[in-house]
């Protein structure tokens, strides 16, 4: 797949999804379906979501024992989706579990990509909750490393740190990077932002913007603008 702009569509219904996704018209922008709105309206949304043509990323980071989240995983593959996650922290058992559980008869199977350290975590909290020592970017690397020792497809990292992620990870491993803010939009509780044009220049492969495309005035101009930034060849 090449490089893409995904929809972080945090609605808490479906009634406000789809008449989101209404706006669009004839364009069929990637979606991400996180845990709000999975939690409320269930997998019928995917379905419906899917059935209007769009692809999808279903980001409900899964972390559990590998039987488990390989069960969990075969549910998910089930229904269609492109993509979907889970936290790396639980390991390269859990993670070659959960591909074997995504792949279907027929050998096909949704990319699986590996949350590395939630960017919520600060040095502080992961050396002195988690226990990991170090600093947050090696601990980054060393998950990016294991998922793609793994068999993952790419992790979900920062676009400041893709450069890094595609150094130390085999060829072909993707980056998706939210964390992106226009130059004249409001960074909200984002600390490390990036404009979709700097986040091409650092190797990106998909970026999640979520509320300067679904609170800006004209959300499908702000999504035109991120194809153009981002996409779009020069
Ligand atoms: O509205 P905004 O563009 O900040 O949305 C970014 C999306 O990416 C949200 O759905 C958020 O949960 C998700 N995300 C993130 N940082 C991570 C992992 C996921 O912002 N490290």
């Amino acid at each position: 797949m090449g490089k893409d702009v995904i929809i972080a569509c945090d609605f808490p219904s479906a009634v406000e999804t789809l008449d989101f996704l209404s706006l669009f018209k004839g364009k069929k922008p990637f979606v991400k379906i996180g845990m709000e709105l999975y939690y409320a309206e269930g997998p019928q949304i995917v379905r419906a979501i899917k059935e209007a043509g769009h692809k999808i990323f279903l980001d409900l980071k899964l972390h559990d024992i590998p039987n488990t989240v390989k069960r969990a995983m075969a549910v998910l593959s089930r229904l269609d989706v492109d993509i979907c996650n889970l936290h790396a922290a639980g390991g390269s058992a859990m993670m070659s579990a959960a591909l074997e559980g995504l792949t279907r008869g027929d050998g096909s199977r949704p990319l699986l990509i590996g949350v590395t350290q939630l960017t919520s975590t600060d040095e502080k909290t992961m050396n002195n909750e988690l226990l990991i020592p170090g600093k947050v970017e090696d601990a980054v690397m060393s998950y990016a490393r294991l998922a793609s020792e793994s068999g993952l497809d790419g992790v979900v990292c920062s676009p400041l740190e893709a450069g890094k992620v595609h150094s130390v990870c085999r060829e072909g491993f993707l980056t998706v990077t939210p964390g992106v803010r226009f130059d004249d939009s409001e960074k909200g509780d984002q600390a490390r932002v990036t404009t979709p044009a700097r986040a091409k220049e650092l190797g990106s492969d998909y970026i999640v913007v979520g509320r300067p495309i679904t609170s800006s005035p004209d959300p499908v101009a702000a999504y035109e603008r991120c194809i153009k930034d981002f996409v779009t060849e020069e």
